[in-house]
């Protein structure tokens, strides 16, 4: 989709039949913390096969919205649709076993070690005597691999730095083994050379396997290079949803985020890569 313009989100009701390329659908959802809210009547759809990064000021709702598509969130009105089906008509077990969620700054018992985080991931899986299949073994390797964590395998969480633990917690949804993964600010706390790893993580689950993720980022030079998608949030509202060549602008970079940046082009990939020089307006 190459279509941004400020505001532009289509309007759609319950009853229209599902695009196919639709994986995650809000239908007129609003969100709120008692009465303070963030969000109203927002409709916004996300493509399957595609990573969609989320960006917005601190504050602006990333999270809020990421924890509504996962359904630890429960919306006010409207409804957040998952291929087609209403998540919070949905089993818990089967909402989980097709969607996974990284929340931002979560938190685990005094003790875990790495590995038991990582099979926590297989719970949607497992059956009511919770015995551990090959493929379970399989998925919980395979994620303590992705991440470089099966050194740390036998670890205590509280004796990681801050890095390693949010690899310990990528492997934890890496492991739930779903079609779709939801990750806010995956990279925090991350080096840069383990950004990137986290990123062309990202990539190959998306290019090799077709998984569907919608992630949460604050660089804006990532976002650009490792989404197909970007979906910029700004007072309660999408303030712009497309392909990142036409959604990182000057402009929006002055009303999203209030800043004023250079606009270059990244030299591999063409995407824009923002140099911020002045702030353009005084923070509210
Ligand atoms: N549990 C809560 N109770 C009350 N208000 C909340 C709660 N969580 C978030 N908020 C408020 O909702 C708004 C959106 O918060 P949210 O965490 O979604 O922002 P964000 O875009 O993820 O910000 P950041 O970039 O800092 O992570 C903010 O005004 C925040 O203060
Ligand atoms: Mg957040």
């Amino acid at each position: 989709m190459r279509a941004a313009s400020p505001g532009a989100v289509s309007s759609e009701t319950m009853t229209t039949p599902e695009p196919a390329e639709t994986k995650l659908r809000t239908s007129a959802l609003s969100l709120r913390y008692g009465a303070r809210r963030v969000f109203e009547g927002l409709d916004l759809s996300l493509r399957g096969g595609v990573v969609t990064t989320i960006v917005g000021a601190n504050g602006s709702g990333k999270s809020t919205l990421l924890r509504s598509l996962s359904r630890l969130l429960v919306p006010d009105r409207g409804a957040v649709l998952l291929d087609g089906q209403d998540l919070h008509r949905l089993p818990t077990r089967a909402v989980a076993q097709k969607l996974a969620i990284l929340p931002q700054g979560p938190s685990a018992p005094e003790g875990l070690t790495v590995e038991e985080l990582a099979w926590f991931g297989r719970h949607p899986h497992q059956g009511m005597f919770a015995s551990r299949s090959a493929e379970d073994r399989r998925l919980v390797e395979w994620a303590l691999d992705q991440t470089g964590m099966r050194v740390f395998a036998s670890r205590p969480l509280e004796s990681l730095s801050g890095g390693q633990r949010q690899r310990a917690w990528i492997a934890m949804s890496l492991a739930q083994g779903t079609d779709v993964l939801l990750l806010d600010e995956p990279t925090t706390y991350l080096d840069l050379s383990h950004q990137l790893e986290v990123l062309h993580l990202v990539r190959r689950l998306n290019e090799q396997e077709g998984k569907t993720i919608v992630m949460v980022l604050h660089d804006l030079n990532q976002a650009a290079r490792y989404s197909g998608e970007i979906v910029a949030v700004q007072g309660g509202r999408v303030y712009a949803q497309g392909d990142p060549r036409d959604v990182v602008t000057k402009e929006l970079l002055r009303d999203v985020f209030g800043l004023e940046a250079h606009l270059l082009s990244d030299p591999d990939t063409g995407t824009p890569h923002v140099i911020p020089y002045g702030i353009a307006r005084p923070r509210g």
